[in-house]
């Protein structure tokens, strides 16, 4: 039956889902699925079912495709849909609250503070910096791609950051700076792919080092001992499973500066463009574009 990919979108990553979409498609169109693009910027997604589409596949990023409400519209639709339901999407798409529910759980992830925009003027910023060890990273609770994300060194930089950050979102997460490896870990079907080291020459790894220059190495197999490797691909279920996710999912991980492993996030809906990530994990597992997103597809459910 038909299948639409969902792709655009109106959130801060349109561009990214953009190139997911025109991905996405093409894999699955190559594997012989009958698939179209639909972008819910210029469709009325109530009408998928009455336009004949019997399966969704999900290649929106960010707020409106990633964070639950458009699950929730596939459920109320009845139509089977790629990732994880609408409260792991939710609660995936706020890093505040995934932090909270990961250290319940006693999963690591780096000490942080959540500031709100009603009431941040009032917090002492050199205090702040002083308990996070001096270096943090301020990220607008629910934003993906590094959009309105910077680093501080000092209050000034602080109080520039969070000025930013807000224009994104009222919540935002300040976080102690991690001074190790970056790793990521794709999740399909339950099963953790082959972690991807990335080392980026920018102060961190920005929107600019994602997409928009060649300056960042992405090394997979990481360069990593059998054994870290297999913590990274244990952390990256455990935390998946934490927040409930199901079908696919991308799990992003720092190294402290005594090499322990802290979660930063996970992502419901991670980037399909022909350079990202989750495909270069499993090209490494000798699976192709064209048979991921088939796979992917196949794990659908409403
Ligand atoms: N938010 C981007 C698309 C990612 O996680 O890959
Ligand atoms: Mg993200």
């Amino acid at each position: 039956g038909k299948v639409a990919v969902l792709a655009g979108g109106t959130s801060a990553e349109r561009e990214v889902s953009l190139r997911s979409g025109a991905a996405v498609t093409e894999g699955l169109q190559a594997a012989g699925v009958d698939a179209h693009w639909v972008d819910p910027a210029s469709t009325d997604v109530l009408q998928l079912r009455a336009l004949g589409y019997e399966r969704v596949f999900i290649a929106l990023h960010g707020r409106g495709g990633e964070d639950g409400h458009m699950q929730a519209l596939l459920e109320a639709l009845g139509l089977p849909y790629t990732g994880s339901g609408v409260m792991a999407c939710a609660l995936a798409m706020d890093k505040a609250r995934t932090k909270y529910l990961w250290r319940g759980m006693g999963l690591p992830t780096a000490a942080s503070a959540v500031l709100h925009a009603a009431t941040w003027q009032q917090v002492d910023l050199t205090q702040l910096l002083a308990q996070l060890g001096g270096k943090v990273m301020v990220k607008p609770s629910q934003e993906g791609s590094s959009v309105g994300m910077a680093q501080a060194n000092n209050a000034e930089e602080l109080q520039h950051a969070l000025t930013e950050a807000l224009h994104y979102d009222s919540e935002i997460l300040v976080e102690q700076w991690l001074h190790g490896a970056e790793y990521t870990v794709a999740v399909v079907d339950g099963e953790a792919l082959p972690a991807i080291e990335v080392r980026t020459p920018h102060a961190f790894y920005d929107y600019a080092a994602k997409y928009q220059d060649n300056t960042t190495e992405y090394i997979c197999p990481a360069p990593v001992s059998a054994e870290l490797e297999q913590q990274l691909r244990t952390l990256a279920l455990e935390a998946f499973a934490a927040v409930g996710g199901r079908g696919w999912g991308r799990v992003d991980i720092k190294q402290d500066q005594h090499g322990e492993l802290q979660l930063l996030e996970v992502n419901m809906a991670p980037g399909m463009t022909t350079k990202s990530l989750v495909p270069m994990a499993a090209k490494q597992q000798g699976m192709s574009f064209s048979q991921l997103v088939v796979r992917i597809l196949d794990g659908a459910q409403v």
